[in-house]
């Protein structure tokens, strides 16, 4: 499965985002958007916890939040619950939608593109979220500009200090772009003293960190403990990310029957600037003559 590090360390993602700091610079883009398309109704694709699926829902929108990880949509549900206009399911973006044009928006954000694990699948993704929307709705949809980034370098993202089924943990996310893709590392230490029994019998090694070198276990002991005392347990995964380029998405969405694009480079809408723009936002709107936009015809013409 795509995305697997999210599947599996769903307590950690969750942990990892200030939802509401993030709530409050990425609503303001969505709510003139929805306004000025006449939304009502909001497929957000790779859902994750289903923040932003709640909060749309909180503006009186009909939502479904769609992930391919069962254990997120479980998550999303134990958070929002599941009621009338807020569903939930599992499916993954590449998947056809069960009614097409049922929805006037459909988004895919927090870099969720990059996970699809090829460009032929990140363009079936995109096809699939235009024939979930009707003619002249909406599709957004987000993705880190992996061109502004140094190359070779690791970057630690993230480091905090959490309790993680009662045990206390620290949680480092770095990211790593290696041409046009990039690697994105959990690391997650066990701050209650382990055992060397269970540190050493542990497969994982920290991979891909450091210029492309795999850091061996033995490494990492000496990196936590260099007194040689009592090493601390950890595990590590690694995700990997495409990397788009402007074109290339809109070419996508312009396949799949747009005929209408902005781009951003970061919320709300700050302009798009290719060498060092944060983000790559693709805003687009499904064409409005049916001919253009049936999803039979354009599966012949791509
Ligand atoms: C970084 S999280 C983003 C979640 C949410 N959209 C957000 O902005 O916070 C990426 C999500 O993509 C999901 N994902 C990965 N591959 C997918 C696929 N092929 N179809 C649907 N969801 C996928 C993962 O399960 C994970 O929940």
């Amino acid at each position: 499965m795509s995305g697997k590090i999210f599947h599996q360390w769903v307590d950690v993602y969750d942990l990892l985002v200030d939802w509401q700091r993030r709530l409050e610079r990425e609503g303001p883009l969505f709510q003139r958007l929805f306004e000025q398309t006449g939304v009502r109704r909001v497929l957000d694709v790779a859902c994750g916890p289903g923040y932003h699926a709640a909060l749309f829902h909180r503006w009186g929108l009909e939502v479904e939040g769609a992930d391919v990880s069962e254990a997120m949509i479980q998550r999303a549900i134990a958070l929002h619950g599941q009621m009338p206009g807020l569903r939930w399911t599992v499916r993954a973006f590449q998947e056809p939608v069960p009614e097409p044009g049922y929805f006037d928006a459909a988004i895919c954000i927090g870099n969720s593109l990059a996970l699809a694990g090829d460009k032929t699948t990140a363009a079936e993704a995109v096809r699939q979220m235009m024939r979930a929307v009707r003619p002249g709705g909406l599709v957004v949809i987000q993705v880190l500009n992996l061109v502004a980034l140094p190359e070779g370098q690791l970057l630690w993202q993230k480091c905090l200090a959490a309790c993680i089924g009662g045990q206390p943990k620290l949680i480092l996310k770095g990211l790593h772009r290696v041409g046009n893709r990039a690697l994105v590392e959990l690391l997650l230490v066990d701050l209650s003293r382990g055992d060397r029994a269970a540190f050493e019998t542990s497969d994982q090694t920290l991979s891909q960190s450091e210029g492309g070198r795999a850091i061996p276990a033995s490494d990492l002991s000496a990196l936590f403990h260099p007194d040689h005392g009592t090493p601390l347990r950890w595990q590590a995964q690694t995700e990997q990310l495409l990397g788009f380029l402007s074109e290339e998405l809109q070419q996508m969405a312009r396949q799949a029957g747009a005929d209408q694009m902005i781009v951003y480079g970061g919320y709300p809408e700050q302009p798009y600037h290719a060498l060092t723009s944060q983000d790559l936002i693709l805003v687009a709107w499904r064409s409005q003559n049916p001919a253009e936009c049936s999803s039979e015809n354009r599966s012949t013409k791509i």
